[in-house]
């Protein structure tokens, strides 16, 4: 593993199955968070929280891949980037700018840095509150007042202007960072076949269409509660 992280090929082959793999696990949750816009007053929502906030499957084997995945995306994207910067200064007069990249690609890095930026927040409004009254109160009964929390919970998170505009602005990043990552990844796995099209045509959708979805969730819970 050390050996395959210590090309330059490798590194950008184990960023691409960490790309993967964040692409995967940002489906299941859209998945899950869009049916608490369901006209059932959460009841979809709070079921399947639940379930994932409850399985020891997901909670002690799946979530802490999840959560390694997400560390070693970012701190292998600063590596990449760092690399790729020392090795412009020889050869950045031949491959300048716009001429042959486009804008996306170039600043993965800016694109990148907002969602961190994102994710730490969105660490602080759901993660950590859930690993504290899961982890350290012991309360794994997922109810409040004797009905089941999690609904109200996304809601009331939702009130705050600047934070709706700020997830916003982070899905927006997400869009542009997806719209380049999706085909760099499958370049990066060497896929390069009669799909390409069509992969290519997909990873469009994806890109759009996921962060689209998470802004009419932010907005929906906004404008109505
Ligand atoms: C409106 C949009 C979103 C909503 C309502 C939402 C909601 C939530 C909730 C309720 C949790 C806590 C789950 C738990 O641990 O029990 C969570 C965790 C998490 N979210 Fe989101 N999320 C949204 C968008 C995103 C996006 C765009 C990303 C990634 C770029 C993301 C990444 C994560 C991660 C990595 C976790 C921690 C892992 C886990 O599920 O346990 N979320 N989110």
């Amino acid at each position: 593993m050390s050996g395959l992280l210590k090309s330059s090929i490798g590194r950008k082959f184990a960023m691409a199955l960490s790309a993967f793999f964040l692409m995967l696990f940002l489906l299941q949750h859209f998945a899950i968070n869009i049916t608490s816009i369901f006209p059932d007053n959460g009841a979809t929502f709070n079921k399947m929280s639940h379930f994932m906030g409850t399985n020891p499957l997901i909670q002690y084997v799946m979530q802490p891949v999840l959560i390694f995945g997400v560390v070693f995306h970012f701190v292998m994207g600063f590596i990449l980037e760092m690399k790729n910067n020392s090795a412009r200064k020889v050869s950045y007069a031949k491959n300048n700018g716009a001429a042959n990249s486009t804008w996306m690609s170039r600043n993965m890095i800016y694109s990148g840095g907002f969602i961190l930026v994102f994710i730490i927040i969105h660490f602080i409004d759901f993660w950590f509150p859930e690993i504290n009254t899961k982890f350290i109160q012991g309360d794994w009964s997922g109810l409040h007042d004797g009905e089941f929390r999690y609904f109200h919970e996304l809601q009331h998170k939702f009130l705050a202007p600047w934070r709706v505009g700020l997830y916003v602005l982070g899905f927006v990043f997400l869009a542009l960072h997806l719209l380049h990552g999706f085909s760099s990844a499958f370049q990066s796995v060497g896929a390069n076949n009669k799909y390409t099209r069509g992969l290519k045509g997909f990873g469009k959708v994806y890109a759009i269409g996921i962060p689209v979805g998470f802004i009419i969730i932010a907005l929906f819970h906004h404008f109505n509660h």
